[in-house]
């Protein structure tokens, strides 16, 4: 048995995966449980499910309200408003959500969209500054995103990411990564025909669902599944895949 990690978790909605993470942390028999202990759940929407079910376990809450942030930042971004440390041109390089850089491969945007481009980073980079806030007050080893329907950029994964070379922030994707990568994996597995799904555990890098992968499980999909079928397998893989990766991360950092 390795020792326990200390683990923090941001959910955006229902929070089933946290459900099963936290049973994985709580359960009774050697063999079921995992090293690890949550610490806190942070959420970037109000009112999810997912809190109730950290607060019915004991853990600490937390939410960042992303929309509401967002929303006051379309009636403009006041400097002051930014994260002292906020460096526009160094998150510029290194991001690669959005592609800016012809050398890379994309085109060139032009002054209005480079204005959305910077928008979006900054807005999001005030709120990270306030997951951070809260996220830093604990001492964790891994950051888990269950179900976190949000982007995170270098501003934020380079303050949990702070030793060279080594990943901090783990994440589920309801596709079989590289495939179907975006918000929409069951869906965009369904609709292209594919007659095997599954979710994927990787690393947070700095692109969108692109950093190594950690672990994977498939299923089949059966002539005459419904995408809610498709759904329904596809969490039911999550569940035995999120605390496996959380455990075989324990094991790798002890
Ligand atoms: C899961 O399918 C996960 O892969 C995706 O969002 C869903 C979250 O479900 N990122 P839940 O909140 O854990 O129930």
């Amino acid at each position: 048995m390795a020792k326990r990690i200390n683990v923090g978790t941001l959910i955006s909605g229902g929070g089933t995966n946290l459900q099963a993470i936290i049973d994985a942390c709580m359960a009774d028999s050697i063999e079921d449980r995992i090293d690890a202990r949550i610490l806190f759940t942070g959420s970037d929407t109000p009112g999810v499910k997912g809190l109730d079910r950290a607060q019915k376990a004991g853990i600490d809450t937390f939410v960042v309200d992303y929309a509401e942030i967002i929303k006051s930042c379309k009636q403009g971004v006041d400097p002051g408003m930014l994260p002292p440390d906020f460096d526009m041109e160094e998150i510029l390089e290194k991001q690669q959500l959005i592609s800016v850089d012809p050398s890379r491969g994309g085109s060139a945007p032009n002054s209005i969209q480079m204005e959305k481009i910077e928008f979006f980073l900054k807005s999001r980079a005030i709120a990270e500054r306030k997951l951070l806030d809260n996220i830093l007050s604990h001492e964790i080893d891994l950051l888990v995103l269950a179900g976190f329907m949000r982007v995170l950029t270098p501003y934020f994964i380079d303050r949990l990411n702070t030793i060279e070379g080594q990943y901090r922030i783990m994440n589920i994707h309801p596709a079989l990564l590289p495939s179907f990568p975006g918000t929409d994996g069951y869906g965009d597995t369904f609709r292209y025909g594919c007659r095997i799904g599954g979710c994927t555990v990787h690393f947070v890098d700095y692109g969108e669902d692109t950093g190594p992968i950690i672990g994977q499980k498939a299923f089949e999909i059966e002539a005459g599944d419904t995408l809610d079928d498709v759904k329904k397998k596809g969490l039911e893989k999550e569940w035995e895949l999120y605390p496996a990766c959380i455990q075989k991360f324990a094991e790798s950092v002890c």
